[in-house]
């Protein structure tokens, strides 16, 4: 018998993971393995939205969005990982709801216009357009009941939320609606002083990035521009470096600030501080990463298990909805 509660939550497989993502949403999914039947989705078939054009990125990123995951604690013990394109039911649960979608609702979804603006699209394809309705569909065909996830996916869930009652209402089926649990982090800024952290816009700190590589790109990140010298006195409030700390060393965060502001500490010393406490969060990710690295094999299992475990559930959602739906003879 399993009282837990359901989590499913994933990311696009369109490159590795960075510590946006691990302040973002990684870190609470470590905690929240052993309280939650945890679900972890590789969404590929929602890659190919913006890159459909670059498969063997997509594949190789399925490999390294999962050993992110893994790294950093995730238990495959506890867990289930699945990848999206094995599983049936999202395909077919895709289908069926967007019969009960309207386009001009999708064409207004906040999260749509931010990335259709980013990636530069005007005439936007079905596909990316329809992509909530696809996440309804990964978020319900194993009746999660939560969603942990950034404010970005605020109205993603609320397409789901609609969905569900629509179809419950209309069929009388019994499916879940599902809430979204906000991270409770702040956003973590790109080293470039951007107020995100991204691939494409090269100012990220990756969680398989080397000691060496960490060094040099926080030894690069934007401070006080004013602060010139070592004897100025430095204004925290506009310094990157200053926002990591407040991130990952809160304890000391004040007093940082205040060597800082009093000129008492420069900024080579401050960025040093920094990067040792970043090196030392990502040290254990680095070994269990190596681990996972040298037993690719062991990856592809977890993924084939999580997987079929997920199908069977998404079966089984799959059939009472078409019985509910008359699709059957
Ligand atoms: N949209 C998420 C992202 O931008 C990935 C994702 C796909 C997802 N399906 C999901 C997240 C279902 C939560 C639930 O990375």
């Amino acid at each position: 018998m399993n009282e837990k509660k359901r989590i499913l939550t994933g990311d696009r497989t369109t490159g590795k993971l960075h510590l946006g993502h691990y302040v973002g949403s990684l870190q609470s999914r470590v905690k929240l393995q052993d309280e939650y039947d945890t679900f972890i989705l590789l969404a590929d078939i929602q890659a190919l939205t913006t890159h459909f054009e670059k498969p063997e990125l997509i594949k190789e990123s399925i490999y390294e969005v999962a050993i992110d995951n893994l790294s950093v604690g995730l238990d495959p013990n506890k867990i289930t990982m699945l990848l999206q394109s094995k599983i049936t039911a999202i395909a077919e649960l895709t289908v069926f709801y967007s019969m009960v979608v309207s386009v001009n609702s999708l064409r207004h979804n906040p999260t749509i216009k931010t990335e259709a603006k980013q990636y530069g699209y005007d005439d936007l394809s079905y596909g990316f357009l329809g992509y909530p309705v696809s996440q309804a569909a990964d978020i319900t065909f194993c009746n999660a009941d939560l969603v942990p996830g950034g404010d970005d996916q605020v109205p993603h869930i609320e397409v789901a939320r609609k969905i569900v009652r629509r179809i419950n209402d209309l069929y009388g089926t019994n499916i879940n609606e599902p809430e979204i649990m906000l991270s409770s982090c702040p956003r973590l800024m790109g080293l470039d002083g951007n107020a995100k952290m991204g691939k494409s816009l090269n100012n990220a700190i990756y969680l398989s990035d080397s000691d060496e590589e960490v060094n040099k790109k926080v030894s690069q990140a934007l401070t006080d521009k004013n602060r010139i010298s070592i004897k100025d006195k430095g204004n925290p409030d506009i310094c990157v470096v200053s926002k990591y700390h407040q991130i990952f060393n809160s304890d000391d965060y004040d007093n940082i600030c205040e060597m800082c502001r009093n000129a008492s500490v420069g900024c080579v010393a401050c960025k040093k501080q920094l990067s040792k406490s970043l090196n030392g969060l990502l040290a254990p990710f680095r070994e269990k990463r190596a681990y996972y690295e040298a037993h690719k094999n062991l990856v592809r299992d977890i993924i084939e298990e999580g997987s079929k475990k997920a199908n069977i559930e998404g079966n089984k959602t799959v059939e009472a909805l078409k019985k509910a739906m008359s699709l059957s003879l």
